[in-house]
């Protein structure tokens, strides 16, 4: 069922949507070789906790599977697609691309945005992959209007991704956003224009195009979250959570 959310509602979700950004610009900021994921993790704790609000992911429970996320921030490297668990046994290095994801609640309402970065200098194609990868989430947003569907959206990412010649990853899907992190609609990165629910006012959603550069086929490795390439292609991610208003889409999750 996907939930109408009313003004006030909205602000809800922007003021901890504001906090998510905050936390993935400094972690944009802050992130660079030789520092552990695990530290990265400490660092969006230590801002969600300042600004009095809880982790979302930390012992977020799937319907099936996987024990509860242990961490607050999911940090992917290179062939690592989604839900790196963040470990001190981790050390970023020159070259690395570094998705960082995260999820706030804030006064019983959710945000949620990933962004990724690359660390130092990276091969010309792997940065079009980051490029792509924002560009196509931005593809989305625009087609994220009031009387479009979800379809229209998420045909726009695909099109956009593949004219590019790299593939989405078709195993995990963007969602609706509310009181919890995961509502109705799903919201695929592949489709068909004009196919699968209306968007209509007071919808809020999360946008997030996972972008390969050889094939999206994914598998889970043995620690039950982090979500691989299946070919050992690098991966992107970027998300965002959005507001569509009849006055116009609005992005909750920029600073
Ligand atoms: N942004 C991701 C999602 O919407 C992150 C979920 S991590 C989890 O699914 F720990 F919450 F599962
Ligand atoms: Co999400």
């Amino acid at each position: 069922m996907i939930i109408i959310k009313s003004r006030e509602e909205i602000e809800k979700i922007r003021e901890s949507s504001r906090i998510v950004a905050e936390v993935l610009q400094t972690l944009r900021g802050f992130v660079r070789p030789g520092l552990t994921t695990w530290a990265l993790n400490k660092k969006a704790e230590e801002i969600i906790r300042r600004r009095r609000a809880k982790a979302a992911f930390k012992g977020y429970k799937p319907s099936f599977g996987s024990r509860p996320y242990p961490a607050a921030l999911c940090v992917s490297i290179n062939e690592e697609v989604v839900h790196g668990i963040p470990s001190l046994r981790r050390v970023l290095k020159e070259g690395d691309v570094v998705s960082m994801d995260v999820g706030v609640e804030y006064r019983g309402y959710f945000g949620d945005a990933a962004t990724t970065v690359a660390l130092g200098e990276v091969n010309g194609r792997v940065e079009e992959l980051l490029k792509v990868t924002e560009k196509a989430l931005y593809s989305g947003v625009e087609a994220a209007r009031v009387g479009n569907r979800v379809g229209d959206v998420s045909h726009a990412i695909q099109a956009y991704v593949e004219s590019q010649g790299f593939s989405v990853v078709r195993e995990f899907v963007g969602h609706g956003v509310g009181k919890k992190i995961h509502e109705d609609p799903p919201i695929p990165n592949f489709g068909d224009s004009g196919q699968g629910p209306l968007l209509r006012d007071g919808m809020t959603i999360a946008i997030e195009p996972m972008v390969t550069m050889g094939s999206g086929d994914v598998k889970i490795k043995d620690d039950g979250w982090t979500a691989v390439t299946v070919d050992g292609s690098w991966a992107a991610h970027f998300e965002h959570t959005v507001a569509l208003l009849d006055e116009g889409t609005r992005v909750l999750t920029e600073i």
